[in-house]
């Protein structure tokens, strides 16, 4: 993997404009934990309604990575600040599902690997229990979400792609404990996303269900893209980089097999433009975007081009490179007096709101220049 001396410019110069806006940011943002932002202002979901919302553990993350690029002590007392808010959740049984790896990785997780705080250890440790408690053994999946307030829908056999970025932290907990239950538990799910998830072609569904009884598969659903069978691409960044990390961690050539199928699908349909839709297999019209899919899958890309050589290594990271370029072009908010970097960000196809600010558009793409850059603390 190598960058050309233009784009080795671009990133180093892209992460040092990051680093002065976030000086800013931060200070604004030290306490709370941003999902979105109102008027260029990050909205906090710090409060106890709100604590165990999935993408809590991003703006931990960015601090972490930012402590990783410039050393300052500042990022690391922001990013503790966040994680110690989230013990709120443990006390909770509803408040714990399969995102405990997106909750816990990026600010418990790292904190320890940074720091050895021994009672970030046992928040990772125990997120890690509550997630492999999450495990059906007939199918052998991770059920993703819980009952949902006011539905009378059965989700007890549903799993979703976005799970195989929660994987790393059961990969992590056996690594740390020397127990394999937990990478055992990990890999099963992954394999079983392998069988289910990724299609013919190397697009992949959002949701599959599963009889919890026998474990066989039921049906599929649209899930946050546009329908059943479309491609929701943020479900398909998931996957890519998913999948990429499973092998990293247990170096099984099918989970390297499915990362590279889904890449090829996903390379191949970018656009000239290189800025994603919500869904590859929306309509033309409305032509609404989300960057989170683009800064996700050129993480995985990168990863994928450290992987293989020759050829292909520069094929990997020249999609990666036109994603992010294309987003630090098009889809970027440079303003030091607002707080989001990425613009266009979305949810799901059929929510009220599209292309808004979003917290993990804006990790994802820290991640990828620090991946660039070589200065990346690795998460997943
Ligand atoms: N994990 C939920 C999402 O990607 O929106």
């Amino acid at each position: 993997m190598k960058l050309t001396e233009n784009q080795s410019k671009w990133v180093e110069e892209t992460l040092s404009r990051m680093a002065k806006k976030m000086e800013k940011v931060r200070e604004r943002s030290a306490e709370k934990i941003p999902y979105d932002t109102k008027d260029g202002i990050h909205a906090d979901k710090s409060d106890e309604r709100n604590i165990s919302w999935w993408t809590n553990g991003f703006w931990g993350g960015i601090m972490w990575q930012m402590h990783a690029l410039t050393g300052e002590k500042r990022y690391q007392e922001i990013a503790r600040w966040s994680e110690e808010k989230l013990d709120t959740c443990f006390l909770h049984y509803d408040m714990m599902d399969h995102d405990n790896g997106f909750k816990w990785l990026p600010t418990a997780v790292a904190d320890y690997r940074v720091t050895g705080n021994e009672r970030s250890k046992k928040r990772g440790l125990l997120a890690a229990e509550v997630l492999a408690g999450r495990y059906n053994p007939a199918g052998k999946f991770l059920r993703a979400w819980n009952d949902w307030e006011g539905s009378d829908v059965d989700r007890s056999g549903w799993a979703i792609i976005d799970c195989m970025m929660n994987l790393p932290l059961l990969y992590w907990a056996s690594e740390e404990t020397g127990d394999p239950r937990f990478s055992q538990i990990a890999e099963n799910h992954a394999h079983t996303a392998a069988q289910h998830f990724v299609r013919g072609d190397g697009s992949v569904n959002h949701i599959v269900e599963f009889d919890t009884h026998t474990g066989e598969y039921v049906t599929t659903y649209g899930g946050q893209g546009y329908e059943t069978g479309s491609s929701w691409t943020r479900g398909q960044a998931w996957g890519l980089y998913g999948f990429t990390l499973s092998y990293l961690h247990t170096k099984n050539p099918e989970f390297l097999s499915a990362a590279e199928r889904i890449a090829n699908y996903f390379m191949a349909n970018i656009p000239e433009s290189g800025l994603i839709p919500v869904d590859f297999r929306q309509p033309t019209e409305p032509a609404w975007e989300d960057s989170t899919a683009a800064a996700i899958a050129a993480c995985g890309l990168i990863e994928l081009s450290k992987l293989s050589d020759g050829r292909q290594s520069d094929v990997y990271l020249s999609a990666a490179v036109k994603l992010l370029q294309a987003l630090e072009k098009h889809s970027f908010n440079w303003n030091e007096d607002e707080d989001n970097f990425l613009t266009k960000c979305t949810g799901a196809y059929h929510d009220k709101e599209h292309e808004f600010s979003i917290i993990y558009g804006d990790y994802y793409f820290l991640e990828a220049l620090m991946k660039l850059c070589g200065k990346e603390l690795v998460i997943w």
